[in-house]
């Protein structure tokens, strides 16, 4: 056992030659675990004779201790035992397996997990030729295979297989088999499915995987295993798109070499070519292609390089290096489709990272157009975007990048959104094109600036935001505190929650895509009267941390005086001025901060003011001792 080839024994230059030549196949299959998917991989690797004497000898012995198929070998055990190791590791979310025959190459994408989440599929599937879609024949199509369908085709597959599992459990049922193909082509007609092969087996018993079934003479098409070996795939589609390299890092040993490494997400390159950095616009020519083996003479897709050019020209990490006669677009607001993967929603308004070939931005959603059903794809309207969901939304960016629309170059077009505080992967999404409605708006020159503004009112421009519970003091010490910085000669606005939400945010409510957004407005608003030269008090709730620290980063360093009321709760709930905790613990007010809506406390504020020691005035003074010290007032 566990021979890959005779070859191998009797030859291996002879071997590793023709290995080498061999075509590479990416596939990935797609279903719960209980769809048969481990059961598959396992058999393909062990048909494929991939497997070492000791796995194999444990997977036998395992089979029969703890295996759910008697005396033969349960591949599924196999498969998990793999994912088991793996996953001490904890942070790979997808394990590429390799495999092969004397006629293909193979990488497999196995996402693990009971709960198969989007995020493993699509980072899976964002390099795969192939997807195996598996159904299990007692149950036919479900929601899960219409998402993973629609996945399919949105990242670009073009080759999908309907592996119609499990027919030893249906008595290898002709009809029933012709009921999910029939299913299953209704509703692919609908997302433009090109290329589809169904495929009924078993693939514990291994019908059809390798060799054609004796238990479904109905069955005149191919095995899984001749379809793989066989599939036409254009992986020449890469090198004739135009050439894009994200650059990794600038590689400066000494003052004579300059170069610029990163990986060809397609094209080719050779030296001599014109290539244009992007966004700034400036053009070279490639002067040579450096790698460790040596320069070449020509590198395509998918390799590493170091590029130096042959005039000394800006280029930073995070550039995209485009062919000169057919580079890349630019833009900073797009129309794209958003895969949410996180528990917490996607909040239109909120800030998040987006990463996209080598650069990291910052990005909004401005507004989601709609959701999409994945049962009957139908667009539903959405105020935000749950675990699982996709979207199609305009996304705006905090600087402009290079792209290309992902129909057209899966790796200048995708990207990834990452959630600035904890910094985990949230959700996937595709550009589809730019919004124009920007590009004819450019930064005006004003000569009376907020130096200026500030100057002449002997102050300094500063943004005083008072965060807490509803009925913790926010707006008392604040009126306070204005009160008392209009005596001193100072230029103060004061913006509260409850007088702006009679106004400017008439519209808004209080669920958390409406407080984001409520957030937002007064972020900006704020910054204006920065602008205008203004001490700013900003009186509001502002229950989350993200969008505080979106309102912080709109002013200059400096300028953003963070002001935690800081009173608990219970607190609060007794003073309940308002009346307001007491509607909310009747149920007759929801989405209450502190009752049935959250409120994350800063973790460093400038200032914390604690009511329950300090009295509204002395809270006051303390504000002012800070501004004093940080130079805002004016001098007396
Ligand atoms: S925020 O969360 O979006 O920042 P904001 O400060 O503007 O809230 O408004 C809070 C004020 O609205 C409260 O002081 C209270 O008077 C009133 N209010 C009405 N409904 C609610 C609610 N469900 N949660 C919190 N405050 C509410």
């Amino acid at each position: 056992m566990a021979h890959v080839s005779d070859l191998i024994a009797s030859d291996i230059e002879q071997y590793l030659k023709h290995h080498e030549h061999k075509s590479l196949l990416r596939f990935i299959t797609c279903g719960s675990v209980d769809d048969g998917k481990s059961t598959l991989i396992g058999r393909l690797l062990y048909e494929s004779k991939m497997l070492f004497e000791d796995q194999l000898a444990a997977v036998e012995a395992d089979s029969k201790k703890f295996g759910t198929q008697g005396d033969n070998i349960d591949f599924a055990l196999l498969v998990d035992g793999l994912a088991a190791e793996r996953e001490q590791g904890i942070t790979i979310d997808v394990a590429y397996r390799f495999f092969s025959t004397d006629k293909r190459k193979f990488i497999v994408a196995d996402t693990p997990g009971h709960e198969q989440y989007t995020r493993n599929m699509v980072t899976g599937a964002s390099t795969a030729d192939v997807a195996i879609l598996m159904v299990d024949a007692r149950k036919g199509i479900l929601t899960q295979t219409r998402r993973h369908s629609y996945l399919v085709t949105l990242l670009g597959i073009r080759h999908v297989v309907v592996a119609i599992n499990k027919m030893d459990l249906v008595a290898y049922d002709e009809k029933t088999y012709d009921r999910i193909v029939e299913d299953y082509r209704a509703f692919a007609a609908r997302i433009g499915i090109e290329g589809m092969t169904f495929i009924p087996m078993s693939a514990f018993r291994g019908d059809n995987i390798i060799l054609p079934s004796d238990a479904m003479p109905w069955y005149h098409g191919t095995t899984l295993m001749g379809y793989l070996e066989t599939v036409e795939v254009d992986d020449t589609r890469l090198q004739r798109t135009p050439f894009r390299m994200p650059v990794q890092w600038v590689n400066r040993p000494d003052l004579d070499f300059r170069g610029f490494a990163g990986t060809i997400a397609s094209g080719t390159i050779a030296p001599g070519a014109r290539i244009r950095v992007q966004p700034s616009g400036k053009e070279s020519s490639v002067a040579r292609i450096v790698t460790m083996d040596g320069d070449l003479a020509r590198a395509v897709s998918g390799q590493s390089v170091t590029l130096t050019l042959t005039d000394e020209i800006d280029v930073s990490r995070g550039d995209v290096m485009s062919e000169a006669t057919a580079p890349a677009e630019i833009a900073d607001q797009f129309e794209c489709t958003i895969v949410w993967m996180h528990e917490e929603a996607l909040l239109p308004g909120r800030p998040y990272l987006l990463k996209i070939g080598t650069r990291t931005v910052t990005a909004t959603v401005t507004s989601i157009k709609h959701q999409i059903n994945v049962n009957t794809l139908e667009h539903i309207a959405a105020k935000k975007l749950e675990l699982n969901a996709i979207g199609e939304c305009n996304l705006s960016l905090d600087r402009q990048i290079a792209f290309d629309r992902y129909a057209d170059n899966r790796d200048t077009g995708g990207f990834i959104l990452i959630d600035r505080l904890s910094n985990n992967t949230v959700g996937a999404g595709l550009l589809n094109f730019a919004l124009r409605r920007a590009h004819n708006l450019h930064a005006q020159h004003v000569d009376v600036d907020k130096h200026a503004r500030s100057a002449i009112k002997g102050q300094k421009s500063c943004v005083l935001w008072f965060t807490g519970l509803s009925g913790a003091g926010k707006s008392s010490i604040a009126n306070m505190l204005e009160k008392k910085l209009h005596a001193m000669g100072c230029h103060t606005y004061l913006l509260d929650g409850d007088n702006v939400r009679q106004g400017l945010n008439k519209d808004l409510g209080f669920t958390d895509a409406d407080r984001v957004e409520n957030i937002r407005r007064v972020g900006e608003v704020a910054r204006l009267m920065a602008d205008a030269g203004l001490i700013v008090l900003s009186a509001f709730i502002s229950p989350f941390r993200a969008e505080r620290r979106m309102a912080r980063d709109l002013v200059a360093e400096g300028e953003f005086v963070e002001v935690f009321v800081d009173t608990p709760l219970a607190i609060a709930e007794q003073r309940d001025v308002k009346g307001l905790y007491g509607k909310a613990r009747r149920g007759e007010l929801k989405n209450f901060t502190g009752i049935d809506s959250p409120y994350e406390a800063p973790e460093s504020p400038d200032i914390r003011i604690d009511t329950t020691s300090l009295s509204i005035e002395a809270a006051a003074d303390l504000v002012i001792a800070t501004l004093e010290t940080r130079g805002v007032l004016p001098r007396h």
